[in-house]
């Protein structure tokens, strides 16, 4: 069964759902009466930031209607908001999906929801019919917001298992709770969806085509959750260098930048994920001018080799991404460059790979993602000839691996002795005594402090480089 995707006009849209969860409030009041007990929650994401945001607005609405959110999927909803741009993203899901199972099984109260990209492809769909019929609801990437209507669906007496899926949508509706997993940062959607269609990527298939929201709402929100006690933003969207193309207002992802900069109070400003072919030098003047726009770029390469970012219709070129990267560090000298790789891409030869390698000592990365392609049927390089062998693959996967990890140990060890500043964000994992922080170029570093730090930035002196982060004291 599915609900119908009539769509209203956001301000119309956002009282609906207002109305719902008020009534999910109700409904959750009264199943915790009968039951005599708390209802417990639990949102486990898989996949990228913007999924991350999507679940807190999830967490918002389910601790708004009075669920306990917890870590365990012991819970009494457990929702997977899911991934699906690699294949073993998906097998994870199903992986996991029959533990819940046999938990389900023994709390009768128990239910199962599934959103997110993965559930946006329609093979998906038909595998979870057949063989998860114990889910709940499933619901995709375009109707995220109407989960409090959903969610009084699951809370009122059914049957069988709610599908509500939309192919698209135009709608953009922010401004319902949203339950921050830090205090003092946030990420801050600016568009969603793309229209790139790189050609071994279903983003575009899942996520719809590119849509941005106006300047104003944005700006809106992130002075509201400044004066929340967020002191750093993180701008989210598939291209953000596209920002405001399908705007009736005239302005650019550059130009809101700036506007966003003025905004008293914030500290710091980061962006993902840029592509490489839509980076203007408006955009390079202005991360040089700014004194809150942090010190790092994330612009994935995907390849070294022009032949296969050609067969990849990445609309750039070797050469044209080395050009771009030399006006990057002529404008912006202390600029710390991420990047994202694929190794295995059909037709990839190991003459391909040594280019990637070249570009990756060339560039002097800071740091890089390396996966292995994964087909992804429905885009064009699923069916594409010279698929490369599971063996070459591994192969070529270790060697690129190896000289990223050299060239990162190496940019890292650059600031040894400095003084940086840093936004702690956590007290150490492993070690209580120490806190932990990202300095403006997303370097990851500990030092001695405790909990009353977090969320301030502090000077801190880099002492020991320990490969991939540092130990420091502060000053
Ligand atoms: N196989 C492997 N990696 C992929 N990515 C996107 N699609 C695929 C795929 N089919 C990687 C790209 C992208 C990152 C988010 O995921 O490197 O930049
Ligand atoms: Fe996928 Fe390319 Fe869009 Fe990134 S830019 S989401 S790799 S299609």
């Amino acid at each position: 069964m599915s609900l119908t995707s009539n769509q209203l006009p956001s301000e119309e849209e956002i009282l609906k759902q207002r109305a719902a969860l008020d009534k999910a409030k109700q409904l959750v009041a009264e199943k915790k009466a009968k039951l005599g007990r708390d209802l417990t929650c639990c949102v486990t994401t898989f996949g990228c930031q913007m999924n991350s945001r999507d679940s807190e607005k999830l967490l918002g609405i389910l601790k708004e209607a009075g669920y306990r959110i917890i870590d365990s999927e012991d819970a009494d909803l457990v929702v997977y908001n899911t991934c699906t741009v690699r294949d073993n993203a998906n097998q994870r899901v199903y992986g996991r999906l029959g533990h819940l199972h046999s938990m389900k099984k023994k709390n009768p109260q128990k239910q199962i929801a599934l959103c997110g990209c993965m559930m946006q492809e329609p093979s998906v769909i038909e595998i979870i019919r057949q063989k998860y019929s114990f889910v709940d609801l499933v619901f995709g990437t375009h109707n995220i917001y109407k989960f409090a209507e959903l969610l009084c669906h699951l809370l009122t007496p059914h049957k069988g298992m709610l599908i509500d899926l939309w192919d698209e949508t135009t709608q953009i509706v922010e401004e319902l709770p949203v339950e921050r997993k830090y205090s003092f940062k946030s990420g801050v959607n600016i568009m969603f969806g793309c229209n790139n269609f790189c050609s071994y990527c279903i983003v575009p298939y899942v996520r719809g085509r590119e849509r941005s929201r106006s300047s104003e709402e944005i700006l809106d929100e992130i002075k509201a959750l400044v004066a929340d006690g967020v002191v750093e933003v993180m701008l989210l969207g598939q291209n953000v260098n596209s920002y405001g193309k399908n705007l009736k207002e005239d302005i650019t992802f550059a130009r809101l930048l700036q506007k966003i900069e003025a905004i008293e109070g914030l500290k710091r400003i980061r962006f993902m994920t840029s592509h490489p072919k839509d980076l203007s030098d408006e955009l390079i003047e202005v991360m040089k001018n700014s004194s809150k726009i942090c010190r790092h770029l994330h612009l994935p390469v995907q390849s070294g080799s022009t032949r296969i970012l050609e067969k990849m219709n990445r609309r750039y070129t070797r050469e044209s991404y080395l050009e771009l990267v030399k006006r990057l560090k002529n404008s912006i000298p202390d600029l710390s460059l991420t990047t994202d790789i694929i190794v295995g891409f059909p037709g990839e030869t190991y003459e391909d790979v040594q280019d990637t390698i070249n570009m990756v000592r060339e560039v002097g990365y800071d740091n890089a993602f390396t996966f292995i392609y994964s087909k992804r049927t429905g885009t064009p390089a699923a069916t594409m000839e010279n698929q490369v062998s599971e063996e070459d693959v591994k192969k070529h996967f270790d060697m690129v691996l190896q000289v990223v990890q050299e060239t990162a140990r190496k940019q890292v060890s650059k600031f040894t002795g400095q003084v940086a500043e840093v936004l702690v964000e956590d007290v150490n994992e492993h070690d209580p005594a120490l806190v932990s922080g990202r300095m403006s170029n997303n370097l990851l570093v500990h030092f001695p402090g405790d909990k009353a730090l977090i969320g301030q930035l502090v000077n801190v002196k880099l002492v020991e480089n320990k490969g991939f982060y540092y130990i420091g004291e502060q000053v």
